[in-house]
């Protein structure tokens, strides 16, 4: 399965987000993700769908919107209509889950159920058949810059049996030294934040890519 490289635009300088995702558009990455908090369900507020579409024009590479917001059901239509292609819920954030990843597919968008490091593997065997990608947090969310953590990658492994052909992605403190582990675990999407704006964004993506350039999720 390929390793796909999804930078997060939350560790870069929100004064020139244009310059940060022409930068992302011209390195050797898959998606850009997007880390969406309401200052509810996770204490920052960060930017919603009008920083999106704002963004939109300015590269072809695909969206992936990781909602960290209590009623993502109210947010689905303004991500579709701002150009979101793939939508994450948070199984802790949602009541009703299903309804929820139903109303993303039904606005023809990619869906994707996350897990806080604190919830159960389980949780999304439920609603397998209604996504495509698994996120599996490996820090818990709400910031950048936290240290990883490494327990949740039982959760990646298991996940990565009960779903072979799923996307399975971890976010939190991933760089080219945690990195290996995740995709030896059963990951195959690595968001990275703080690591890649930590320096030249295309020579940190370089080095990420090269960490895991040997690995490949079974
Ligand atoms: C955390 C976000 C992450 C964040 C990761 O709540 O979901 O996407 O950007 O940042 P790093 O890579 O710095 O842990
Ligand atoms: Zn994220």
């Amino acid at each position: 399965m390929k390793t796909i490289l999804a930078p997060s635009i939350l560790s870069a300088d929100f004064g020139r987000l244009a310059a940060v995702v022409h930068t992302l558009d011209a390195a050797d990455c898959d998606w850009i993700h997007m880390d969406v908090m309401d200052g509810s369900f996770v204490p920052p507020i960060t930017f919603g769908s009008h920083a999106v579409a704002a963004l939109r024009p300015l590269t072809k590479k695909p969206f992936d919107c990781h909602l960290m917001i209590d009623h993502p059901e109210t947010q689905i239509v303004a991500f579709k209509d701002a150009g979101a292609n793939r939508i994450t819920v948070h199984v802790e954030a949602c009541s009703h889950l299903h309804r929820v990843l139903e109303s993303i597919r039904e606005a023809e968008m990619l869906a994707g159920v996350a897990i806080n490091p604190g919830t159960p593997a389980d949780t999304v065997l439920e609603v397998l058949e209604l996504v495509d990608l698994l996120l599996v947090m490996t820090v818990n969310p709400g910031w950048g810059g936290q240290k990883f953590i490494r327990q949740p990658l039982a959760k990646v492994a298991s996940l990565r049996n009960a779903a072979p052909q799923h996307h399975i992605q971890v976010d939190g403190g991933i760089d080219p030294e945690t990195a290996p582990g995740a995709l030896c675990a059963g990951a195959n999407v690595l968001v990275s934040g703080s690591y890649t704006f930590s320096g030249d964004p295309k020579e940190r993506l370089d080095a990420l890519r090269s960490s895991v350039c040997s690995i490949s999720a079974s």
